[in-house]
């Protein structure tokens, strides 16, 4: 604790004069030491390291202590007891009514509570001796926020009234219960046009996809379209069916579907919100594709994975509602939930659902008739509803500390897209190396991509971009590592703009 020592002595407990009002959120590494056995000692050792290497700067607010003390899964009353104990030597700050704060440094007071936070150091705090990353992967949720004692209360309620029948083998479209809640939410909420039995339950978003290209193959078709950014991994599904892709550039209004011939007998869209570019596919665009499913027969399989996670005002109504006989949406609960859910649902039209059933066989059957019944539930009594409202709130906020951010300490970078769902690609300034970005990122402790690591081929003319899954970090990780990613960002970028500065005449 000699560094804790020095450090502190220049510690102020004055009260800064332009305190920042985010709550921060913690990124500490509260392991037991050989023959420690109080979670205390550990959070108190962690909490001062934290301070001492500038990971929780001056100025900030600290955690409530239960939210704390939930994300840590340690006792509230531990947490109260470390605050207390550092309050006293002076690292914190306790204000009535207004929590725990870091206490200021004397020097450089501003500089500290907002300079970037320096990388960790070799060997610390990782599990395996590396340093730990805050993982802002794209298209991920915060599994600390699943409704524990919600989804426990419905499952309760499941296994109280579950009939014997409820318990036996499933219909293999899934539990008529949850398909009707499932159509009755989809078309309150995305204004999809669903009926029962035209909806199929399937284990998340891949099994459906894989489903519907052997629906697909098995009634001749040969060539599925994919929008040019998307995951590597839905593309290898498509594939590994025998379909052959075929590319469609990604612009400010969504794919081009203009470019949809006779031959291409599917497409695979993110209307809602473009994955992960982040732009809604336009009105004209929308009418062309319903247009030449109409025209050509062709399936659009509209993926709408992120639908009710829309930050303004006007929401933007599932794709499927245009021509419901020829979409099939996909939905999951992968996202509003957590992926352990293991559930998504599927809503077709008549004739391709009947394919879709015939190519499933035994295998693909969802059998979790139990987990089913408690996804029924918890739409029935409106929990989930309750549930997305939340995590709309929660998201909503990271994705504005990420643009406020950005605006303060980059505002050469922007953010594209709308403001929806769990990520968010950040354009930056013409000739930044998107991959040193990462590569600065890792230094610093947060992980994310570029955005050409989600291309379908390297394409020129495409602006320098990242990706920031702001949505995917737990509660108490998700600020620092914002922070973390703008200041690496900050970082790596500042070389560019000096070359173009020294390029210019005065
Ligand atoms: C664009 C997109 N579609 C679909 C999914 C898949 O959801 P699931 O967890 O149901 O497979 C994801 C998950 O990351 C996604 O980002």
């Amino acid at each position: 604790m000699n560094g804790a020592a020095v450090i502190g002595a220049s510690l102020a407990c004055v009260p800064p004069a332009n305190q920042a009002s985010l709550e921060l959120d913690l990124h500490l590494d509260v392991r037991l030491g050989p023959g420690e056995t109080r979670p205390a000692r550990a959070l108190e050792q962690a909490l001062r390291e934290a301070i001492v290497a500038g990971r929780v700067p001056a100025g900030h607010r600290l955690p409530p202590t239960r939210a704390l003390a939930a994300d840590l899964a340690i006792a509230r009353t531990t947490v109260s007891e470390v605050y207390a104990q550092l309050t006293a030597e002076g690292w914190l700050e306790a204000r009535v009514g207004a929590g725990t704060w870091v206490a200021e440094l004397t020097e450089t007071a501003r500089g500290a509570a907002v300079a970037p936070p320096p990388a960790p150091a070799p060997g610390a705090g990782g599990p395996a001796g590396g340093p730990r990353v805050i993982d802002l992967s794209a298209g991920r949720p915060d599994p600390s926020l699943f409704p524990r004692p919600e989804w426990l209360a419905a499952t309760r309620r499941v296994l109280d009234t579950a009939s014997a029948p409820d318990l036996g083998y499933p219909d293999p479209r899934g539990m008529e219960r949850l398909r009707q809640q499932l159509a009755a939410y989809l078309a309150r909420t995305r204004g999809v046009a669903a009926t029962v039995d035209r909806t199929l339950i399937g284990h998340g978003f891949g099994s459906l996809l894989a489903l519907a290209c052997q629906a697909l193959v098995a009634g001749g078709a040969r060539r599925l379209a994919v929008e040019e950014f998307g995951h590597p991994e839905h593309r290898d599904i498509v594939t590994a069916t025998g379909l052959h892709l075929v590319l469609l550039p990604v612009d400010e209004r969504g794919a081009d579907v203009t470019r949809l011939s006779a031959d291409v007998d599917a497409v695979l869209l993110t209307a809602a919100h473009q994955f992960p570019v982040g732009v809604p596919l336009s009105p004209a665009r929308r009418r062309a594709v319903t247009g030449w499913a109409q025209a050509t027969g062709g399936l659009v399989i509209e993926d709408d994975y992120d639908g009710e996670f829309r930050y303004e005002r006007r929401a933007v109504g599932a794709l499927q509602a245009m021509a419901p006989d020829h979409v099939l949406y996909i939905g999951t609960a992968s996202k509003a939930l957590a992926p352990a859910v293991g559930l998504a649902w599927a809503v077709s039209p008549q004739r391709f659902a009947d394919r879709m059933l015939a190519c499933r066989g035994d295998l693909d059957r969802p059998r979790d008739a139990l987990n089913q019944l408690v996804l029924a539930e918890f739409l029935a009594g409106h929990a989930y509803d309750r549930h997305v409202r939340r995590m709309r709130a929660e998201f909503r906020r990271r994705r504005d500390h990420l643009e406020q951010e950005l605006a303060s300490w980059v505002p050469a970078a922007r953010l594209a897209g709308v403001p929806a769902g769990l990520q968010a690609v950040v354009e930056l300034p013409a000739g930044s190396d998107p991959d040193a970005v990462v590569a600065e990122g890792l230094r610093r402790g947060a992980a994310f991509r570029t955005l050409a690591e989600y291309a379908a081929r390297p394409r020129d003319g495409h602006p320098p971009a990242i990706v920031i899954g702001f949505g995917a970090p737990p509660a108490s990780q998700a600020s620092a590592g914002t922070t973390m990613a703008v200041a690496a960002i900050q970082a790596a970028i500042k070389p560019a703009i000096r070359g173009s500065d020294q390029g210019r005449t005065p």
